[in-house]
């Protein structure tokens, strides 16, 4: 934010955004095939693979990897070398260690059930911030809303923000208009969306928004 106050957007204007968000969401979401699951477990691998890979690399890795250990169970239960073997070509191989021991934690722990809290999730190995509230939203229709670059590229240009996520001032200004902006009855489809747009519409270069 370049300094100074703004005025804050009726709430309509946030209701009436949402609801754009909705449509749009509804109409071209691509057919990911983790939007084809409700499964906190598939949804899970998902959000690990893609914190630091594409979307398109993601694809084949996350449905072969899901044919091999299609539940919580069968991942605890794998060998170590099985897992690193699919997982291999993803890269970031410590992020398929942390799946593994916290498969097998959950099996000890949780009954091979994915907790749906924030704390037991954020305590996990591997999952953070953004992959706990993406879960939690996703798998679990709770009112998290998740923040990236992509997510924060929408945001600022909504509500003309200026600055970067690494600045406190630029992120707890992006935080509140997207805690207003959050659909507490879809939260999960509300974050896919906004990521979905920034990742094909609202473009860092050319935008198209
Ligand atoms: N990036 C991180 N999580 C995602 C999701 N669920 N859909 C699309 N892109 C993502």
């Amino acid at each position: 934010m370049a300094g100074g106050r703004r005025e804050t957007p009726p709430a309509s204007f946030y209701g009436a955004l949402r609801r754009a968000l909705r449509a749009w969401f509804r109409a071209h979401a691509r057919p990911l095939p983790w939007r084809e699951t409700r499964d906190p477990y598939a949804i899970w691998v998902s959000e690990v693979m893609l914190q630091q890979t594409q979307i398109a690399t993601v694809i084949p890795y996350y449905v072969r990897f899901l044919e091999a250990f299609p539940t919580l169970t069968h991942l605890a239960n794998a060998p170590r070398e099985r897992l690193l073997e699919l997982w291999s070509g993803l890269g970031y191989y410590r992020r398929a260690r942390y799946l593994h021991q916290a498969a097998q934690h959950l099996r000890e722990k949780f009954a091979g059930r994915i907790p749906s809290d924030y704390v037991s999730l954020r305590a996990l190995p591997g999952i953070g911030d953004y992959t706990a509230k993406a879960v939690l939203s996703i798998a679990f229709h709770q009112p998290y809303a998740v923040l990236d670059g992509n997510v924060a590229r929408v945001v600022a240009r909504l509500f003309a923000l200026r600055g970067n996520l690494h600045q406190p001032q630029f992120r707890r200004a992006v935080e509140g208009e997207l805690t207003q902006l959050l659909s507490r009855r879809l939260p999960g489809d509300f974050n896919q969306a906004m990521m979905e747009l920034g990742q094909t519409i609202c473009q860092p270069r050319a935008p198209r928004c």
